[in-house]
């Protein structure tokens, strides 16, 4: 049966990163087509053992097209993803442009794949932040409730694409050959420093990335009651992103309840024993499809507290994996069409 696919920001660090990941995957896709900006026409990026020739993103470029999978940032997607909903084609969007709209499902599929079936053209893929925090929450959250989570992220450069990681080796660079380094993709310097600050500030004094992981939560659960609080940091690190999360549970879960539950959990990998030095690192999680979680003990300060540390590649399974995941979803309930061409374009 024949299914085109398009990745559109096929030259970025997450775009190709799907295009990886949908060979990989095997993904059963009969010809894949490659977009990016003016640009970037005639560029070749890899699919495999072979290379595709990117084409300028224009709002005709959808008909013919089943699925688009998009990470060419908001703007982009605000314009061209309805374009591409009225064409027919699904979009499954990496942009933050259509997490909170009530017409976009948001989804991880180890989450909340149900939310699918209700889609009406375009998908949104949360934060990576948010993914891998909720991949490991899910089953502690079914087993016992969350009542409130206080959530601190170490967050690699890959987050900000391609840009935020030639700006970290450049200025590695610079301090080690004495000269100054320029800041032109962050206000600060990010080698050898930790910025608390990702995403614009806004009027409550929280950043935007710090919101979207308490938007986020309360729409992935489908549950208003769930509190969250976060600090958001960048940190010189390329790959992956880490998170030290505290819960609250109403029900208490003890940390050996949790391991079990957690090893059993899909996506989630507990790698966790403090004798053997055994916790998870950026380091070495680089290109695992899997979320790691380790330092899974008790918060003693009070009844049903537990506090976990979390990592996963930020690319991967924050971008990449987890839209190409919503994809493999939409085959398997057969939901790979739009029904209403109009909800996004009249
Ligand atoms: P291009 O390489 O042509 O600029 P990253 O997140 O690594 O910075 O990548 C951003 C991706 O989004 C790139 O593939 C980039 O293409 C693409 N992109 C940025 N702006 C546009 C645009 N206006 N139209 C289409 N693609 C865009």
């Amino acid at each position: 049966k024949k299914l085109t696919v398009a990745v559109v920001g096929a030259t970025g660090a997450v775009g190709r990163e799907m295009l990886k990941t949908l060979h990989d995957r095997d993904f059963p896709a009969t010809e894949v087509r490659a977009f990016a900006s003016a640009r970037s026409e005639g560029v070749k990026v890899p699919y495999g053992e072979r290379e595709l020739t990117v084409h300028e993103l224009k709002e005709d470029v959808f008909d013919g097209v089943d699925m688009a999978i998009f990470s060419a940032g908001g703007a982009t997607s605000q314009k061209f993803a309805p374009h591409a909903a009225h064409a027919g084609c699904v979009v499954v969007d990496n942009s933050a442009a259509w997490r909170m709209d009530e017409r976009c499902p948001l989804v991880v599929p180890e989450v909340n794949p149900q939310a699918l079936d209700a889609h009406q053209g375009i998908i949104a893929n949360p934060n990576c932040s948010t993914i891998q925090m909720l991949v490991v929450l899910k089953p502690l959250h079914d087993a016992g409730k969350i009542r409130r989570v206080v959530v601190s992220t170490y967050q690699a450069v890959s987050g900000t694409g391609q840009k935020g990681m030639e700006e970290l080796e450049r200025q590695v660079r610079d301090l080690f050959n004495s000269r100054d380094p320029e800041n032109k993709v962050y206000p600060y310097r990010i080698a050898f420093n930790v910025l608390p600050h990702i995403d614009v500030f806004l009027d409550n004094d929280y950043t935007k990335e710090e919101m979207k992981m308490v938007n986020e939560t309360v729409k992935i659960f489908d549950d208003p009651t769930i509190k969250v609080t976060a600090t958001c940091a960048r940190v010189p690190v390329f790959y992956c992103h880490a998170e030290s999360v505290n819960i609250e549970t109403e029900k208490k879960i003890t940390p050996k309840e949790a391991r079990v539950m957690l090893s059993q959990a899909p996506g989630v990998r507990v790698f966790d024993n403090p004798r053997e030095l055994m916790y998870p690192m950026p380091a070495y999680c680089v290109g695992e499809d899997a979320t790691y979680v380790g330092r899974i003990r008790e918060d003693e300060s009070i009844a049903n507290g537990l506090n976990l540390w979390i990592v996963a590649d930020n690319v991967r399974k924050g971008a990449a994996l987890n839209a190409v995941q919503i994809g493999e979803e939409l085959l398997r309930r057969d939901l790979v069409r739009v029904r209403d061409k109009n909800v996004f374009l009249r």
